[in-house]
């Protein structure tokens, strides 16, 4: 791998992507000689791990949805300059937890907020960098939302307490944004048991870096 490569995952709440990708990074070290990094959006870095604390402060239910979504994307460009570009320009195969989708999920679909006005944020805060690969974790609502209420180690954010209706918009719209880049991204069945997931997961990744290095 020459130039570095960027993997997202993405998915609604409770769909296990975080668990997966924790669980891929020994099994992919295996087969790959770069170095692997994995980070987390909002976060990653100081700077946006405290914007994340801001947003996802459970005591700020007053927060308008234009300043939620410019809060993520002032987020997502500083953790972009800061970790992500100096790392595939180091070759490294990058991992990042949500990254440009979850907006257009979340805040579009979900919020109802204008999705062109998203994508131009989203391209003007990356300078229009896109993931090499996103792996879209499907689950249905009612499951996500039983598994995160089952996890007692998980931190409750503001976000997960939103009501059922507004995780069932978001699933829809990353179904939607699924079929719209199906060259990017990639649904894996995240309703299966968690070693399948990890296992279909690790599969589409380096099926992709395959194709990279030929
Ligand atoms: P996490 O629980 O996967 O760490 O993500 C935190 C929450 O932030 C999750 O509910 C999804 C949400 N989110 C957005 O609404 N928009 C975004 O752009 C990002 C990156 C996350």
């Amino acid at each position: 791998m020459k130039k570095g490569f960027l993997v997202s995952f993405e998915g609604p709440d409770g769909a296990g992507k975080t668990s997966v990708l924790e669980a891929l990074v020994p099994r992919l070290q295996e087969k790959v000689d770069d170095a692997i990094i994995t980070t987390r959006e909002p976060g990653g870095i100081a700077i946006s791990e405290k914007i994340r604390d801001v947003i996802l402060d459970v005591e700020h239910t007053n927060m308008d949805e234009k300043t939620e979504l410019l809060l993520y994307i002032a987020a997502r460009r500083q953790h972009l300059v800061e970790k992500v570009l100096p790392a595939l320009k180091a070759g490294k195969l990058v991992l990042v937890d949500r990254f440009i989708d979850s907006s257009v999920a979340y805040q579009g679909y979900g919020r109802g907020l204008d999705i062109s006005a998203i994508d131009w944020l989203n391209d003007y805060a990356t300078d229009g960098h896109k993931p090499d690969l996103t792996l879209y974790f499907d689950v249905p609502s009612e499951i996500g939302l039983d598994r995160i209420s089952k996890n007692a180690e998980r931190e409750v954010n503001r976000l997960d307490l939103e009501a059922l209706s507004m995780h069932q918009k978001v699933r829809s719209g990353y179904l939607k944004l699924a079929n719209q880049e199906s060259n990017r991204v990639v649904t894996i069945d995240a309703s299966q048991s968690l070693e399948k997931v990890i296992n279909d997961a690790y599969q589409v990744v380096l099926s992709a870096l395959e194709k990279v290095e030929k």
